[in-house]
């Protein structure tokens, strides 16, 4: 088997946000407005200070007007949901998001149903999720970690991915639901699968393309894998990696990369491969909401 091609992540990322930055400024030369993007954290999980920063610096890097709201772990449901109602009222802020997860003592759906569908650049409200399940993907936010696996695999199998079988691991309302969706609507032919599917290897042996988001580190073996196949890893895991020092981690993916590189046509790497892609189709919602509460019509697709 030749080598595979690596499909980096981040140069597909950079070339979509430098797009995004391009298509930004061209909308501040014709209207006078930028895209505003409102991110809220609640608590100090270090993880999601670390995404909240980057998709800070990467609004702010495009362009945008970008704006941070942190709010203490103490903080009353009654509080976020009068913020997000602010927000949804404020005619700056095009793009709301609540980073997750919430403390426990906060309703998460309750938060996520409460923002405006044309301005939850997440794309996690109902309304999102219909429109996405209805093929109406003109009219909604579609959710950033799935559109950007969508990016890779083209950029791997070329624009047409039509009759192709794509195994999902994993039916999660942020990743595997909404990437089967888009999927379908590439016209793959689609197979979700999750803890209760009986014989996973032989499924994973079928897949032309396979969408790993289980978040189990490294569980799905190169040995499944079908020769030439286009493997997508969404998984981040933190690992105990002793080889660096006693105490020290690394990032891995759903996947068995090392061994995966002997049998796949195409793999994402983990960090740089879908991570990157999240941040940047970010960015790409909240210039679609900007456009589309200033009455403009979408951009073209991305790629
Ligand atoms: N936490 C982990 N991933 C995400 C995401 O895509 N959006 C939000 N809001 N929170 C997250």
């Amino acid at each position: 088997m030749s080598t595979p091609q690596i499909i980096d992540g981040r140069a597909v990322a950079a070339s979509v946000t430098d797009e995004i930055a391009a298509r930004a400024a061209r909308l501040l030369e014709e209207t006078g407005k930028r895209p505003g993007l409102t991110v809220v954290l609640v608590g100090e999980d270090p993880a999601s200070q670390v995404y909240v920063r980057n998709k800070e610096r990467m609004a702010t890097k495009c362009g945008f007007d970008s704006k941070k709201h942190v709010l203490p772990e103490s903080t009353a449901e009654a509080e976020l949901l009068e913020l997000v109602s602010k927000l949804n009222n404020d005619p700056e802020v095009h793009g709301i998001l609540v980073q997750l997860p919430l403390p426990k003592h906060i309703d998460e759906g309750k938060v996520l149903n409460l923002i405006k569908p044309e301005k939850d650049v997440d794309g996690f409200h109902p309304i999102n999720v219909g429109l996405l399940s209805a093929g109406q993907t003109d009219k909604a936010l579609v959710p950033c970690t799935p559109a950007g696996s969508i990016l890779l695999a083209k950029k791997a199998l070329g624009t047409d991915l039509s009759g192709k079988h794509a195994v999902v691991i994993g039916r999660s309302n942020i990743v595997g639901k909404p990437v089967a969706q888009l999927l379908l609507q590439e016209n793959c032919t689609v197979t979700i699968a999750h803890s209760r599917t009986k014989d996973l290897p032989k499924l994973v042996a079928t897949a032309d393309i396979l969408i790993a988001a289980v978040g189990r580190p490294q569980m799905i073996k190169a040995s499944w894998v079908k020769p030439g196949a286009t493997v997508i890893d969404v998984g981040i895991n933190r690992i105990p990696a002793p080889e660096k020092g006693e105490g020290k981690t690394r990032l891995v993916g759903d996947v068995d990369y090392q061994e995966a590189l002997n049998t796949a046509g195409a793999i994402t790497p983990v960090p740089g491969g879908v991570g990157p892609m999240t941040i940047a189709l970010l960015m790409n919602n909240t210039l679609t909401a900007a456009r589309r509460q200033l009455g403009l019509p979408d951009e073209a697709e991305l790629l």
